[in-house]
């Protein structure tokens, strides 16, 4: 087990009960609208999946979702949510080593995945080579831009006291970085915004051209 597996892992429990306090189930209710104006998906794959928050959305769009996560815990929670989807697959996966061939998914999708892992660069390369041409890739990741200086306190105080200190190989996505980061894996970035009220989240889609 790697180190950052073991800092997820511990909280998989009761994980989306720890977010919705840290960050409010109004802010995560509306970015589940957001991904849910995502059509068609097709065969999907989900990295970090974590308890599943954003996996029944995708199920409901997707041809076959692939749901993945490092953590075998956060794997259990997510099953115990998900039987009623058949078309959902759920494995453990590294984001950094795929096991999965080149051009195999018309969607790549990963919800705050980008801004906790070290060389999240390089994560986006793997997302890129296992993704179709012309395929989606969708990512979002909660980050501090455009927060007023109050919210930020507030939502750090929750933080804190919910998950501890922050794993050292983290850092803030903003939207001009995740813009930078797709671009520089040969990416067409389609979309790139700040969504949210009291607490922001980078949200991106982006196409894939083949260039990997
Ligand atoms: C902050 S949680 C996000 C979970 C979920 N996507 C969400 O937004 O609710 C980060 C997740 O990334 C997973 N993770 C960490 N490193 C990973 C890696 N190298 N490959 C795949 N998953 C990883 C953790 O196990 C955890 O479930």
């Amino acid at each position: 087990m790697t180190e950052k597996e073991t800092h997820w892992s511990r909280f998989a429990a009761d994980f989306e009960e720890r977010n919705e306090y840290v960050v409010g189930k109004a802010e995560i209710e509306l970015i589940l609208r957001k991904v849910a104006e995502q059509k068609s998906l097709g065969r999907t794959l989900e990295l970090a999946c974590g308890a599943g928050t954003y996996t029944q959305v995708l199920a409901k769009e997707a041809e076959l979702l692939y749901a993945t996560d490092l953590s075998d815990e956060m794997l259990v929670v997510a099953r115990k949510k998900l039987p009623s989807f058949s078309n959902v697959r759920l494995e453990k996966a590294d984001c950094f080593n795929l096991p999965y061939e080149n051009n195999s998914f018309d969607t790549v999708f990963m919800a705050n995945l980008l801004h906790i892992i070290p060389e999240p660069e390089n994560a986006v390369t793997e997302a890129t080579r296992v993704l179709k041409d012309n395929g989606r890739l969708i990512a979002l990741s909660f980050t501090t831009e455009g927060m007023t200086f109050l919210n930020k306190l507030k939502m750090g105080y929750r933080y804190l006291r919910t998950y501890g200190k922050p794993p050292a190989d983290g850092q803030q996505l903003t939207v001009e970085g995740a813009r930078m980061m797709m671009e520089s894996r040969s990416l067409t970035v389609i979309t790139a915004e700040l969504i949210g009220h009291n607490v922001k989240a980078v949200f991106v889609i982006a196409r894939g051209n083949g260039e990997v």
